[in-house]
């Protein structure tokens, strides 16, 4: 696989993912070309996607990055707790972060978007980066209106919830 090419603005980013939210209805689809344009948009970044909740936990979802653990219990790690506490975490060293989960040793820092829509929690979107610190307050912004533009597809979707996938 090559390297992707990070040549998306994040005004290119979110434009691409409102047109990827709004043309298909099948939401595992949406979320792995959601996951394959945040990869390629956000440069330091190895490893972009999502975990799904289902039956009391999350699951591994559509991403980008190398093998991941394809399960963890609500508020354990930087996912679980994202998802349990329905706010983002934006983590600067995840080695000092409580009950990580290091899928990948090269990951230093981590941010992780809950994604919940009309109040059911519907899983998470999680970034990794080998660089230390690399998310702040500008990529929590573009990565929560990311996560609004599937929200707002989700709704638009009629699938019943919380059966959306
Ligand atoms: N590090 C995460 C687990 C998922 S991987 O990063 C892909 C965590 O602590 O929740």
């Amino acid at each position: 696989m090559s390297a992707p090419a990070h040549n998306l603005t994040p005004q290119d980013l979110l434009s691409a993912v409102q047109g990827v939210t709004e043309s298909e209805t099948d939401l595992i689809a949406t979320l792995a070309n959601v996951a394959a344009l945040v990869f390629e948009a956000l440069p330091q970044v190895n490893w972009a996607g999502f975990y799904l909740f289902r039956q009391g936990q999350l699951v591994l979802g559509p991403f980008q990055g190398r093998v991941a653990c394809t399960r963890i219990p609500l508020g354990k790690g930087v996912c679980g707790t994202a998802a349990q506490s329905r706010t983002t975490q934006c983590v600067a060293d995840v080695h000092s972060f409580p009950g990580h989960i290091a899928c990948d040793a090269a990951s230093a820092s981590e941010i992780v978007v809950p994604l919940v829509v009309d109040d059911v929690l519907l899983g998470v979107l999680d970034i990794d980066s080998p660089v230390k610190a690399r998310f702040g307050a500008e990529e929590q912004a573009l990565l929560e209106a990311v996560v609004a533009c599937v929200v707002k597809a989700v709704r638009a979707g009629n699938v019943p919830l919380p059966l959306a996938f």
